[in-house]
């Protein structure tokens, strides 16, 4: 059976970068690998009252997660942290307490930033989180795509071939990493 792997954006913008950069990883996994768009977008906001009779949205983003076997987090930063909608989709797959259905599958984020630094800021704070959920990290190598508006072409591909490099090594690495738990 196929091992699949949850993508999930930190991004609602059309044109987001890291829509683009993640079209291109999904491209990179091997036979015997499926990739999964998890979608965050529709998500109302997870408020603890309603974890007795949870919105329907919800329960169908609960029942997505656990669908897959291992999670792939592309993401912005904002303002040096988790951009809400990706922070609100961890929040409500991770409860009612007692249910948290990011347990134990392998992780790994790619960072994007249109800025120098990366999105060092939104790796870092979501690895606290994600340790917390027991989402196990890749740890090596780390992913941070800074000046990304340089590195995708006009049709959205990754031209630098560095970078192309280096998003297989990654991806080599992480496959590794979740043939070790799935
Ligand atoms: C509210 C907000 C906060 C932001 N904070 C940061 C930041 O801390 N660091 C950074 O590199 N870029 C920051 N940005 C710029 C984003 O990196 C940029 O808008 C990026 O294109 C968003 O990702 P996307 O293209 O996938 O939508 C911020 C953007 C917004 C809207």
């Amino acid at each position: 059976m196929k091992k699949t792997v949850g993508i999930i954006l930190g991004s609602l913008r059309k044109d987001s970068f890291s829509k683009r950069t993640a079209k291109e990883v999904v491209k990179l996994f091997p036979e015997g690998f499926e990739t999964i768009w998890l979608k965050l977008g529709d998500l109302p906001i997870y408020n603890q009252d309603y974890d007795d009779n949870p919105p329907m949205e919800w329960t169908a983003f609960r029942e997505e997660v656990k669908s897959a076997d291992s999670i792939l987090f592309v993401t912005p930063e904002y303002n040096r942290s988790i951009p809400p909608v990706l922070k609100n989709a961890l929040d409500i797959a991770s409860r009612p307490y007692g249910k948290n259905v990011w347990d134990g599958k392998p992780g790994a984020v790619i960072c994007i930033s249109p800025g120098k630094i990366g999105g060092f800021g939104v790796g870092q704070v979501l690895r606290q989180t994600t340790a917390f959920l027991n989402i196990p990290m890749l740890s090596r190598p780390e992913m941070y795509l800074g000046n990304i508006t340089e590195l995708l072409d006009k049709s959205g591909g990754i031209f630098d071939t560095d970078t192309q490099k280096f998003l297989r090594d990654f991806v080599d690495a992480y496959v590794e990493w979740v043939e070790k738990f799935v």
